[in-house]
């Protein structure tokens, strides 16, 4: 049996951690520009769709695998689907519960590190002389590593190291004395800038401070449902992707945290309420900021045509500028808002992408809390350095693609069927409601059975072989044709290749050959990382034989 006997300070440090875990940069960023890549209000109703019968049964399924691996010692996924399932093979799909969050971690730190960098940069004042323009050239140039401040060369990668010095310090403070306590004060700040930003949002008045747009017009664009968009799958695939990155499911950190619970404690109500809190936190706050204060200014075509570039950098193009125009102190006061949120927002869930691979280490390697904390700085240090080198050679977008997006689905395809159909329905709804504190609706045992795992295997294979320009009609008629953003056209960089047939300019043909390297290095690399844990995993394994815990 593991020696990590850790657990939650309090009900309410629990929660706020695991809804910190939750809310992060997606709901600020990707959320919105979702919802504006896939048709504005055509996004919502998927989007809420997606939620019951996807999100909540998949918090259901995790915090209750995660509390049942507790019991037997287990804190990350591949010893406690191992405990679930009677194939040896299961723990090797538990994989993906420590590697999606170490490769999410060295992309998603490198980007907690600009809001890092953006909120020092508020202070001083470096965005109040600049135009839009300017504000625009800072984030090209700073991606770039071409910004140097105070002296300091290489500032992206010196607020990096500070990211993860940061991180990595809190983690080796432990669940009560570190993380909780980060979620405790973190997530009330959050929401109080939160708040006072989305109020300055909603009274946007054209007219008003250089606005040409009353904030009717980006909630409008966000909240005015298309029906005719509603049956496109591609709008379904969306939604179901960022559900799960919003949410962390098919992660590996809700069934971490979730493994220090108390045999008898509730799951129930605890998985809803952090659930609805990072709901309310993005659909409420989260849509009610970043586009209503751009359209407010902007309109709604040029917001539009720049997320349609690039939708990240959208939040760091435009709002310190726009900021501006409420004068100079609300200015600076709404920039450090901003980017302090979206900083609180992302260390409340790396943190928890630190949690899988450190409790991995204590289980099965006996390692102490402190060096198992400076491991994943290290690994993490290591493996996101590409993505902040390399990053206009698309290294940043690959790890995203593969295990933000791609591996969340592998994962949650897995461990529903796992829970639902070789755990068995019967076990796994008594998990779900042993101790519980509120009445879970009998629908649910309907849904987490048939529903869920349906629907992930056809968000799988929806985006393993989207047909072109996300036609579904043409393509059930019998001419399927794959896009470039399906998985398999992915694979064969299809679209990276026919930039580089159709290029003429010389300079535009070396990126791109660049490109198309780091493209597959960053793969080879990732891979080469599953692997290893793997390996890992294996050898943990064969400790448990030899010393008779299996
Ligand atoms: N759930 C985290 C986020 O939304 C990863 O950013």
């Amino acid at each position: 049996m593991s020696a990590n006997k850790e657990s939650w300070g309090s009900r309410v440090g629990l929660i706020l951690a695991m809804a910190g875990n939750a809310v992060g940069l997606g709901n600020f960023l990707r959320f919105p520009v979702q919802a504006v890549q896939n048709g504005g209000g055509a996004f919502i109703i998927p989007y809420l769709v997606c939620f019951l019968v996807m999100g909540i049964p998949l918090l259901w399924i995790e915090w209750s695998m995660g509390r049942f691996g507790g019991k037997h010692g287990h804190h990350s996924t591949p010893f406690i689907v191992d405990t679930m399932g009677k194939n040896r093979l299961w723990k090797y799909i538990g994989v993906f519960g420590i590697w999606t969050n170490i490769a999410v971690a060295s992309y998603y730190c490198y980007l907690e590190s600009w809001t890092m960098s953006y909120v020092f940069h508020s202070v001083i004042g470096t965005f109040r002389d600049l135009d839009q323009e300017g504000v625009s050239n800072f984030f090209n140039e700073y991606v770039s590593l071409g910004i140097s401040t105070l002296g300091v060369p290489y500032e992206p990668i010196v607020f990096f190291l500070l990211c993860l010095l940061l991180n990595t310090w809190i983690l080796s403070k432990g669940l009560a004395g570190g993380v909780e306590r980060v979620a405790k004060i973190g997530m009330p700040l959050l929401i109080l800038f939160g708040v006072f930003l989305a109020y300055k949002g909603f009274t946007i008045t054209a007219g008003e401070d250089g606005a040409i747009n009353d904030s009717s017009v980006g909630l409008n664009f966000l909240w005015t449902p298309n029906f005719d968009e509603l049956w496109s799958p591609s709008v379904w695939l969306a939604a179901a992707g960022q559900i799960f990155f919003t949410l962390s499911v098919g992660m590996g950190t809700v069934q971490c945290y979730a493994s220090y619970v108390r045999s008898k404690d509730d799951i129930a109500l605890n998985a809803m309420s952090a659930g609805w809190m990072n709901e309310f936190v993005e659909v409420v706050l989260g849509a009610a900021i970043l586009i209503p204060i751009s359209i407010g200014y902007l309109g709604i075509d040029r917001v539009t045509e720049m997320v349609q570039h690039g939708g990240l950098g959208l939040a760091f193009r435009t709002m310190p500028y726009l900021f501006y125009q409420w004068g100079d102190v609300l200015g600076a006061i709404a920039g450090v808002m901003w980017f302090g949120l979206l900083f609180f927002a992302g260390i409340t869930s790396s943190l928890a992408m630190g949690t899988p691979w450190i409790g991995f280490l204590q289980d099965e390697f006996n390692w102490k809390r402190k060096p198992a904390a400076w491991s994943f700085g290290i690994f993490v240090l290591v493996l996101g350095m590409p993505t902040v080198l390399f990053f206009e050679y698309g290294v940043f977008d690959e790890y995203d693609y593969w295990a933000g997006t791609v591996s969340l689905v592998v994962f949650a395809l897995f461990e529903s069927i796992l829970f639902a159909w070789i755990f068995g329905m019967n076990k796994g709804w008594r998990e779900i409601i042993s101790g519980a504190d509120i009445k879970v609706p009998n629908i649910y045992r309907f849904i987490i059975k048939y529903i869920t795992p349906m629907l992930l295997l056809w968000v799988f294979l929806g985006s393993l072989f989207t047909p072109k320009g996300g036609d579904w009609t043409v393509a059930f008629s019998g001419n399927w044709q794959l896009d470039d953003s399906s998985i398999i056209k992915k694979i064969m960089n299809s679209g990276l290749k026919q930039q580089l047939a159709a290029a003429t300019d010389p300079a535009q043909i070396e990126h791109l050959q660049d490109t198309l390297f780091f493209v597959n290095a960053s793969r080879i690399l990732l891979l080469l990382v599953w692997l290893g844990l793997a390996l890992l995993v294996y050898i943990a394994y064969r400790k448990r034989v030899r010393e008779g815990r299996i």
